[in-house]
């Protein structure tokens, strides 16, 4: 069938998308590139960016997980106030406004119903919306003043892989092009570093024998599972667990590091694997701390960390990147993991029970 076409030598959908993300990461630097190697986005999009005094991200799931390191990119690179929520618990939960706030509706369909339910009323309210997405034409774009494309080709699977680096790329060249028109000055070619992104990608997803390790080390018998991180590491570990449940149904959670000690840490038995973030050298010695009570409990833990901060026991060192932007890649080894981990179990990775690739009811 035509499905089968499309996913070429490899077995599954998902497995394709994985590796596709560093072309993908090429493909946004060139779409958002000017001729002087600067980065090029709408005019309209970087008024609204400039006018607004707050900036308020909705979105759902895996598109959520994106929008979190989205806010930190903005605040970090434009400095910015940025505010993330769940678009199913807005309007009930809904903040005091400030005076020009601009929403960015985050979405790899661009058909999510609990996003169109926002987008809708704050448009009532006369309120600018832009819409992130990978669909161009969808109804989230069609119906928001303005739109960035992700570029990231057609996402089948229905757990999200290259629709989530596709959407931090577009919101690093956004923060970029926000910090340029407020006269923010930045210490690094945003370009350049996506570069050397894609490049780390490469690398990791030719790395697939040795994260199929770390799956069945770890997961092959569990019932559970737990991500930990601090920083931008803890949404990632958000993602990777989020991955982790949806494709091979074992439980898994993640927390921040610091909160471990609040109660997540009466879960830790003989053998429950923890999955350790360690990408941001400020955290560097309180996460490994993390590790160690967790450890001394009995856990079965793993080290994913970074070239530089590397250790000796570590399960996985991924290539160095641009602070801002370890979750590009430390993200891949959550793909590849969760993959393996629902290939070992007999689970459909595609098409996961009980999920759908886009909800269009509220
Ligand atoms: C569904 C999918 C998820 C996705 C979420 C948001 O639940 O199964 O993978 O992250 O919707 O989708 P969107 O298209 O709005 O990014």
């Amino acid at each position: 069938d035509a499905s089968d076409i499309e996913k070429g030598t490899y077995p599954h959908f998902m497995l394709k998308e994985i590796d596709e993300q560093p072309f993908v990461i090429r493909n946004i630097i060139q779409k958002y590139q000017n001729e002087d190697g600067s980065v090029r986005l709408d005019d309209d999009i970087r008024e609204a960016m400039k006018g607004s005094d707050r900036i308020y991200i909705i979105a759902a799931g895996t598109s959520y997980h994106a929008g979190l390191v989205g806010k930190q990119l903005i605040e970090k690179i434009a400095q910015r106030p940025v505010e993330v929520h769940i678009a199913s618990e807005f309007l009930y939960n809904m903040p005091l406004l400030s005076e020009n706030p601009l929403f960015i509706f985050i979405s790899q369909s661009g058909e999510t119903a609990d996003l169109r339910g926002v987008l809708v009323e704050v448009k009532k309210r006369g309120h600018k919306a832009l819409t992130v997405t990978n669909v161009p034409g969808s109804t989230l774009s069609r119906e928001a003043d303005f739109t960035l494309h992700t570029y990231a080709g057609p996402e089948i699977a229905v757990a999200s892989t290259k629709a989530y680096t596709a959407q931090m790329a577009v919101f690093t060249l956004l923060a970029v092009d926000t910090a340029k028109a407020k006269g923010v000055n930045l210490d690094f070619d945003p370009l350049q570093e996506l570069a050397i992104v894609a490049n780390a990608m490469e690398t990791l997803t030719d790395q697939k024998e040795q994260l199929e390790q770390v799956a069945r080390d770890y997961l092959t018998i569990t019932r559970n599972c737990f991500f930990i991180g601090r920083a931008v590491d803890f949404y990632v570990g958000l993602e990777g667990a989020l991955k982790l449940k949806e494709i091979s149904y074992i439980q898994a959670e993640g927390f921040a590091g610091g909160e471990l000690k609040h109660g997540t840490i009466a879960l830790i038995e003989d053998g429950t694997p923890v999955i350790a973030l360690a990408t941001q050298k400020h955290v560097n010695l309180s996460i490994r701390g993390n590790v160690k009570e967790v450890a001394a409990r009995g856990a079965n833990t793993c080290i994913i960390s970074m070239e530089g901060m590397e250790e000796e026991d570590d399960a996985f060192v991924l290539p160095a990147v641009h602070e801002f932007l370890t979750p590009l890649v430390a993200v891949i080894p959550m793909q590849l993991i969760s993959y393996y981990a629902a290939l070992h179990r007999d689970c459909d990775v595609d098409k996961p029970r009980n999920l759908a690739k886009s909800v269009t009811v509220e």
